[in-house]
């Protein structure tokens, strides 16, 4: 259990490294949260900072995610098709989402959690993950919010899961209907600005220090 609880403690600490914010102090002298939506997440940095060091945030956080989930291979408890794996694997996925939107190493400041989700879910169930990533981008696409298409995506995972999987793993249900209200809470200030025509609408030019 010391073991467990440690792994979990550490796919915290891998989720609580602060890409977006690291990435900006050291290479731009600026801290992201400062400027646009004052997020601290891949959106942000392509807003502020350009593409190229929003796809390498974007990039390093659903790696985050992924390799969270991951770690469990270094515990006793692999035991394949069984309950046991599958909770487990959604503990750390928690945990690595915890430490992004409450990171030890950025003032407990830190994004909404879209990539590290990203990453989580591709390590639970790939397939389901890239038809959600396809309705993600032709939300994007359609809307131009990203924020929009994030919380529409979180929602489209446990449905693909039910409807299109016919996947029966009450957990990964209940965890994946969960994580998308959670990105209903991360995203309120979105949501906000949603309702008074104000989100920024998604562009590849970065608009700079905003
Ligand atoms: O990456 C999170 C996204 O859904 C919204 O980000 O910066 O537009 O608030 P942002």
């Amino acid at each position: 259990t010391i073991l467990k609880i440690a792994i979990i403690f550490a796919a915290y600490l891998l989720g609580s490294i602060p890409t977006s914010v690291w990435v900006g102090k050291i290479f731009y002298g600026v801290d992201v949260r400062d400027h646009g939506s004052g997020n601290a997440g891949a959106t942000n940095t392509i807003r502020v900072l350009g593409l190229l060091p929003g796809i390498f945030v974007f990039i390093v956080d659903v790696l985050k995610g992924y390799l969270a989930v991951r770690l469990l291979y270094l515990t006793d408890f692999y035991i394949p098709k069984t309950g046991m794996f599958i909770n487990f694997q959604l503990f750390l996925g928690i945990a690595a989402l915890l430490g992004h939107i409450f990171p030890i190493f950025a003032q407990f400041r830190g994004g909404k959690g879209v990539a590290v989700l990203s990453g989580v879910v591709f390590a639970l169930h790939p397939y389901a993950t890239l038809i959600v990533f396809g309705i993600w981008t032709v939300s994007v696409i359609i809307t131009k919010y990203v924020s929009l298409s994030s919380m529409i995506a979180g929602f489209s995972f446990p449905l693909v899961l039910i409807f299109i999987y016919r996947t029966s793993n009450p957990s990964l249900i209940i965890f994946a209907f969960a994580l998308a209200i959670l990105m209903l809470f991360t995203h309120q200030k979105n949501i906000e600005r949603l309702i008074k025509g104000e989100e920024s609408k998604f562009s590849l030019k970065k608009k700079g220090k905003i």
